[in-house]
């Protein structure tokens, strides 16, 4: 299968890279433009140093090269910096993909997989949720995501034999198990990343943002899936695809979560390393529990979780943060 996959340098899509080489058959060209990637991160394939604002070269480039498939990670991810300058994340993750997408279907692509976010469930999102709940994203980041998933519907409603999967991702931690690759990009604000920088003296602090919220300790709790299990759902995406699935979104996780506390305790277990985590107050905008309901994924397509494990989760980003 010849195969693209936009920001295949980054974090996550450097992991979904590494698994189709290694799966083999597939045929991958990487465009990334290195803003938060890394070039060395990409084990598999060739690496096309590209933006994809610059529409006129995607267009081209999309109709010499006939993908049949294209995996779509290439956005910006930080949801501070989508508050203050909203335009950016409005630009390159809403306007971006959208002539990707007008691209991808003059080109004949036939399977698009999408990277979405637990975060187009918002603030209003407190607790379990499955793909059916409510969608109300509280920051720019969240409805550039959105607005990416409704081009998406959209798209798919008028043009028979173009089709999507959309994967909501919760929160994603770890390192690949054989410690190639991992996050890299500096002043991450993902918690276990946080955590394990300070396990490893990078921060002198951490903190953890409120204690009063209604959880068994008080602080929030999130559902967090390790790196290789969230890739290894992009390879079953396709392979749905590709045998016929219809367009459909799944969220991915373990359908389960930890605390605050329990990740910092968790963290400080795996690295015997007893850091400071200081109380702070709330920020706005975090929900108490948001967890997924992975029914869905479960049921429809061939993924199975192979690293379902707080512990493993932490100690594989403990021991890629040391080697960093
Ligand atoms: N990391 C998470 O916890 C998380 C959670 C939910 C959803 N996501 C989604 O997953 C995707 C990948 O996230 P990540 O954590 O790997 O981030 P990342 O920043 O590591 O990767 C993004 C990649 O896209 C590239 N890129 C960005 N804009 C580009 C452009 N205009 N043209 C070409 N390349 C461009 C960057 O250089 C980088 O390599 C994103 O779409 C993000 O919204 C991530």
């Amino acid at each position: 299968m010849k195969i693209l996959v936009t920001g295949g340098a980054g974090y996550i899509g450097s992991h979904v890279v590494k698994q189709l080489g290694e799966a083999g058959g597939f045929d991958i060209t990487v465009l990334d433009n290195l803003s938060t990637g890394f070039e060395d991160s990409v084990l598999y394939g060739k690496l096309v140093k590209a933006d994809l604002s610059d529409f006129a070269f995607v267009e081209r480039f999309l109709l010499d090269e006939r993908f049949e498939a294209i995996i779509h990670f290439a956005a910006s991810i930080v949801v501070p910096e989508s508050v203050e300058n909203p335009l950016k994340y409005y630009m390159n993750n809403t306007v971006n993909t959208t002539n990707l997408i007008r691209c991808a279907v003059a080109s004949g692509v036939k399977s698009f997989v999408f990277s979405s976010t637990a975060a187009v469930y918002g603030e209003a999102a407190s607790g379990v949720v499955t793909e059916e709940s409510l969608l109300a994203p509280i920051n720019p980041y969240g409805h550039s995501k959105l607005m990416s998933e409704q081009v998406l519907r959209d798209t798919v409603a008028a043009h028979n034999g173009f089709n999507v999967v959309v994967l909501r991702y919760f929160n994603v931690a770890g390192a690949s198990m054989d410690a190639r690759i991992g996050q890299r990009f500096p002043n991450a604000t993902h918690l276990i990343k946080v955590a394990c920088e300070s396990a490893c003296g990078k921060r002198q602090k951490m903190y953890i943002f409120g204690d009063d919220y209604p959880t068994n300790d008080g602080t929030c709790v999130r559902d967090y899936i390790h790196i290789e299990d969230l890739a290894s759902a992009h390879l079953a995406a396709l392979d749905y695809l590709k045998q016929g699935g219809r367009s459909d979104v799944f969220n991915c996780g373990y359908g389960r979560g930890y605390s605050v506390k329990e990740v910092v305790e968790t963290v400080k277990k795996v690295s015997g390393v007893d850091f400071e985590a200081e109380l702070a107050p709330r920020r706005a905008g975090d929900s108490s529990l948001l967890i997924s309901n992975n029914q869905k994924i479960l049921k429809t397509l061939e993924w199975k979780p192979k690293f379902d494990d707080l512990n493993l989760i932490c100690k594989s980003a403990y021991e890629w943060e040391k080697s960093l």
